[in-house]
């Protein structure tokens, strides 16, 4: 994986988002679980001195870790609309999609109380507690404590989305109304695992099991996909420190039309036809045909009627595949996928 590629760049961007994110929520954690019964007890005097000396310092890690967190996540969200062609087809109809936007608006709800309610309210505490006098003071820190309490509630559902969507989550559409086999299918990616395994077996393909993975490439789990997945990932982190501290990124090439079209054909791919047709299209799928070298004519009538051009035999006799018309604007993309 380059670095300077988008993959590349939200590799980098999901890290700083854990680094800020734990930051702020240990942080959050530390002001509701640790410094709020340690105020209650003990002498005014101390607490005076810790509101006026150390309050500020977790404060300010508290907030920029929050400020990091958002502008980092909201760049991964921007820049997935950007590979898969627009926002909505990357988040929408996918339950990976939902997870995500559910976490990420609960993040916002979060980050937003952190900068306007509790950080201008610990603003006030503190310079009471440094000399200034408001009588607002006492309703102020009580309302950031409030916020700072909600906070953390909100903490445990989003950091489920967030954590837990993408072995919870399959990344397929799921059209409505397509068989509960299949909607069943996305709904719960623990069994996906095994149902995945079921799946190959059946068709009696695909020995080395495959799997899309989020950013549309494919890997191979042979039996512990959770095993070879860290065993990805720690090639991945361990060559891109390498690629940083080297200073060079393998493909400083700059990308050119046809590779954009090749990996947005990709994705619109992995997203959207890889439920029927194998992930390899050069391979048949658990439901539809091997679709390589496809003809333009041919994905586009199948996109727009699920027809086929004149002349052509199809592969198959069968009409299970749905016109797919909402993708019709992808043909091209899709043809370079599929005739690389
Ligand atoms: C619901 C399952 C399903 C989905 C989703 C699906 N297909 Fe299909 N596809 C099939 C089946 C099954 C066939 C065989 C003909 C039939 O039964 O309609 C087929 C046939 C095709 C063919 C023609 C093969 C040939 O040469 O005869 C192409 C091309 C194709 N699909 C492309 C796509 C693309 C591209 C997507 C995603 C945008 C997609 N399909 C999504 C099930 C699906």
């Amino acid at each position: 994986m380059a670095l300077a590629s988008i993959d590349g760049i939200q590799f980098l961007l999901r890290w700083v988002h854990f680094l800020s994110g734990i930051t702020w929520i240990g942080i959050l954690y530390y002001f509701n679980f640790i410094q709020g019964s340690w105020f209650k007890e003990t002498e005014a005097e101390h607490k005076k001195a810790a509101v006026q000396k150390l309050v500020p310092r977790a404060l300010w890690w508290f907030r920029w870790g929050a400020m990091f967190t958002f502008l980092s996540g909201l760049l991964m969200i921007l820049l997935e609309g950007h590979k898969a062609g627009g926002l909505i087809l990357a988040f929408e109809g996918n339950s990976w999609g939902a997870f995500i936007l559910t976490g990420a608006t609960l993040g916002t709800l979060m980050w937003a109380n952190v900068w306007f309610i509790i950080w201008p309210a610990q603003k006030v505490v503190i310079a009471v507690a440094q000399g200034a006098t408001n009588p607002d003071a006492a309703a102020l820190g009580a309302k950031a404590g409030l916020a700072s309490r909600t906070n953390t509630l909100f903490s445990i559902p989003m950091l489920y989305f967030m954590g837990c969507c993408t072995p919870l989550a399959g990344r397929r559409r799921i059209e409505p109304g397509r068989a509960r086999r299949a909607r069943r299918r996305h709904r719960c990616a623990l069994d996906q695992r095994d149902r995945w395994k079921d799946r190959t077996d059946d068709v009696g393909q695909r020995s080395d099991h495959q799997r899309p993975r989020l950013d549309g490439r494919v890997v191979r789990d042979d039996r512990s996909p959770r095993m070879s997945r860290t065993k990805l990932g720690g090639i991945e982190v361990v060559g891109s420190l390498l690629l940083l501290l080297v200073g060079c990124d393998g493909s400083s090439a700059p990308k050119t039309e046809s590779a954009e079209l090749y990996a947005r054909g990709r994705a619109v791919y992995v997203m959207n036809c890889t439920a029927c047709h194998n992930t390899d299209p050069a391979k048949p799928g658990p439901v539809g045909p091997a679709i390589l070298g496809s003809s333009l004519e041919l994905v586009r009538a199948r996109l727009s009627e699920a027809t086929y051009p004149e002349g052509y035999t199809p592969k198959r006799v069968t009409k299970q595949m749905p016109p797919l018309p909402h993708l019709a604007k992808h043909s091209e993309a899709l043809y370079a996928f599929l005739n690389p």
